[in-house]
């Protein structure tokens, strides 16, 4: 067993606050999942005190802990990556609630069965209550859940009852007597209908008064910057979203403004107009020293050694990976570039960055999770920001916070709804909308049949059997809080059918759910498209790819604009018909991006609305050959496609 280690919550800078005195009255024990902060934050919203630990941590520290959570994870209880745990952690008397990898390893350790599922569960499933239990108090016997797992409890230990099932799987435990509950759903994200009841009802059921109010979250954040700069110089790096808009405002509240410096690095990736935009918002914020760079040649132009490699310019890297490592570390050499322009010491200057709680989770940082596998390394988190942020340079406000959180803050802290409402778009911008291909992959020859068989077998997914191609265009999932990196299926010859605006996610879940080569699905728009002649083209990320996606981006979310969507995005994919592009437009619903889905054709975008801008799009771009749109949820593909 490894070293314990303190709890990691409420920081909103390194080093980490010193260990709260009074015991928090949940512990949630963090087996690795993506989830893990999800869960902190619900049952603080239900207002109880929760702190984070380590699952191996050493029974000792959680003297005072009313009840434990085991979060999610990524391993199996049965293989040699088991993590680690001290038996002593489950005190008698002491209520649990396992959930997914958490009700796992509740099983196990209490003497049931797990076995690896015949099929793995990514995506939205519908469960079914058999008996009554208090976790499921006052909801009906029917609830629609998240499932992200392919291992399954098959035998529960003596004394639990199975209290829920999915069509396939065991979906709940439990033992009342000693209050011992197990979930194979994930009831903190927002696609668990009914989630946040579920969690209220284990509180409830534990015994746990809800009176701990939240403290000013704002306030101890102003507290946590004067303690950490002092007297010193901070520059923070504004994208002019709503994170770093939010650092800039806090730094603003907490130290005179002669400390604070902002630079708005413009890295030739930016959205239609975006940099002169920030420019206006921010001076209009009260920031002095702001300065906006143009650096695209940096970007495009110029290579980069990073951890000892030579990588870059742009156009030259496919892999997602290294294209944000290369601009996550980009952004730091225009930086000291700068620093050095205003005269400043880049030994001691704090930088300051929005870094969202979610950035670290995806980016696998391991100050939030030991165990979290790396799904994206998002620009805030590259090795040289962990080396600064070991020696206490870096400074981050919101670490804390999740996305719908950060955007209450931002309205709190007095900033214009514009910029409290902005979608998010990420820090390496458009640099991850145009897909690469070199020629090398392929995809195997068998796999279109075989998914279009499994269509035509499976009545829930329509009488209509789509036409299927899938390209060897690989894009970003997140399946079972695992990273995949698989092919993309495009369907053709299918109208959207306005009875039924569920039917295209059914068809998106069931490919990634049955193929391992695919973790991402689109439909062409236009149905008359024969899609089974798509062909790739070798093609990466160069200024003009960059210059039709920002056009085509501008238009897409302006015919858009008025729908309730939480972000709308277009990617290029060099495939098409002829030697040109493809544009994929991606729309998500979501609270907190962990997860969500997409916007349905026929429910949450009007079908006419998505013809025409199909239209629209072909008319006026003679690059683009096919027009299609994203059906699949998060799990098991990301919001963005690299
Ligand atoms: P994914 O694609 O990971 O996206 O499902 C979740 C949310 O995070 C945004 N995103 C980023 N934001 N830097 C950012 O500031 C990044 O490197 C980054 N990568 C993804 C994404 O746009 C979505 O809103």
């Amino acid at each position: 067993m490894t070293r314990p280690r303190a709890p990691r919550s409420d920081s909103t800078a390194t080093p980490r606050p010193p260990q709260p005195a009074e015991a928090p009255a949940i512990a949630i024990l963090d087996c690795g999942g993506q989830y893990t902060k999800v869960i902190d934050r619900r049952v603080r919203e239900l207002a109880v005190r929760s702190e984070i630990y380590p699952l191996d941590v050493d029974p000792a520290e959680l003297e005072g802990v009313q009840a434990l959570i085991l979060s999610g994870g990524p391993e199996s209880v049965h293989a040699d990556s088991a993590l680690p745990y001290d038996p002593g952690i489950f005190a008698p008397g002491r209520p649990v609630l396992g959930i997914c990898y958490g009700m796992q390893l509740l099983s196990h350790h209490f003497g049931g069965t797990v076995e690896p599922g015949e099929s793995a569960e990514y995506g939205v499933e519908t469960i079914h209550l058999e008996r009554p239990s208090p976790l499921f108090e006052g909801l009906d016997a029917a609830q629609v859940v998240l499932m992200s797992h392919g291992d399954a409890v098959a035998q529960p230990p003596p004394g639990f009852e199975v209290v829920a099932r999915s069509a396939q799987h065991v979906a709940a435990i439990a033992d009342a007597s000693r209050a011992l509950y197990g979930v194979q759903f994930h009831p903190e994200v927002d696609l668990t209908q009914h989630g946040m009841r579920m969690l209220e009802n284990f509180v409830r059921a534990a015994g746990i008064p809800q009176t701990y109010v939240l403290e000013d979250r704002i306030e101890a954040s102003v507290r946590t910057i004067r303690e950490r700069v002092g007297t010193g110089n901070v520059v923070v790096l504004v994208s002019g979203g709503v994170d770093s808009a939010v650092t800039a405002a806090l730094l603003l509240r907490a130290l005179p403004a002669e400390q604070v410096y902002a630079v708005h690095v413009d890295h030739g990736l930016m959205r239609k107009d975006e940099s002169r935009l920030v420019a206006r918002s921010l001076r209009a914020m009260g920031l002095d020293h702001l300065r906006v760079v143009d650096a695209s040649d940096a970007f495009f132009d110029e290579t980069a050694t990073i951890d000892g490699e030579v990588l870059g310019p742009l156009p030259a890297l496919a892999d997602p990976e290294d294209r944000r490592r290369f601009i996550g570390h980009r952004f730091l050499d225009v930086l000291n570039r700068e620093l050095d322009a205003l005269g400043l010491d880049p030994e001691t200057t704090f930088v300051a960055q929005g870094t969202l709680r979610p950035d670290l989770i995806e980016s696998g940082n391991p100050d939030v999770s030991a165990t979290a596998h790396t799904i994206k390394t998002h620009h805030n988190d590259v090795s040289r920001i962990r080396e600064a942020r070991a020696r206490g340079l870096i400074v981050e406000t919101n670490a804390d916070w999740h996305k719908d959180e950060i955007r209450r803050v931002a309205v709190s802290l007095g900033l214009p709804e514009a910029v409290a409402q902005r979608q998010p778009f990420p820090g390496p911008g458009l640099g991850l909308r145009v897909m690469a291909y070199d020629g090398g992959e392929r995809v195997p020859d068998d796999l279109d049949a075989r998914i279009a068989a499994h269509l035509a077998g499976v009545p829930e997914l329509g009488a209509e059997v789509p036409d299927v191609r899938t390209v060897p265009i690989r894009t970003v999932g997140v399946q079972g809080d695992h990273r995949s990196y698989r092919f993309l299926t495009v369907l053709g010859g299918v109208r959207p059918d306005p009875d039924d605006p569920h039917r295209l996610g059914r068809i998106g879940r069931a490919i990634p759910n049955r193929f391992r080569d695919v973790n991402r699905v689109v439909l062409a728009l236009d149905p008359e498209r024969d899609v089974r002649v798509l062909e790739p083209r070798v093609a990466g990320l160069d200024r003009p790819a960059v210059a039709l996606v920002r056009e085509i981006d501008a238009i897409v979310r302006d015919r858009l604009d008025d729908l309730p969507l939480s972000q709308v995005l277009s990617v290029l994919l060099p495939v098409g018909v002829e030697a040109r592009w493809s544009v994929a437009i991606r729309t998500f619903i979501t609270n907190d991006y962990m997860t969500g889905r997409h916007a349905e054709l026929g429910a949450d975008v009007p079908i006419a609305r998505a013809v025409e801008l199909e239209r629209e799009l072909r008319e006026r771009f003679d690059e683009i050959d096919l027009v299609l749109y994203d059906i699949t949820s998060k799990p098991p593909a990301t919001v963005e496609w690299m």
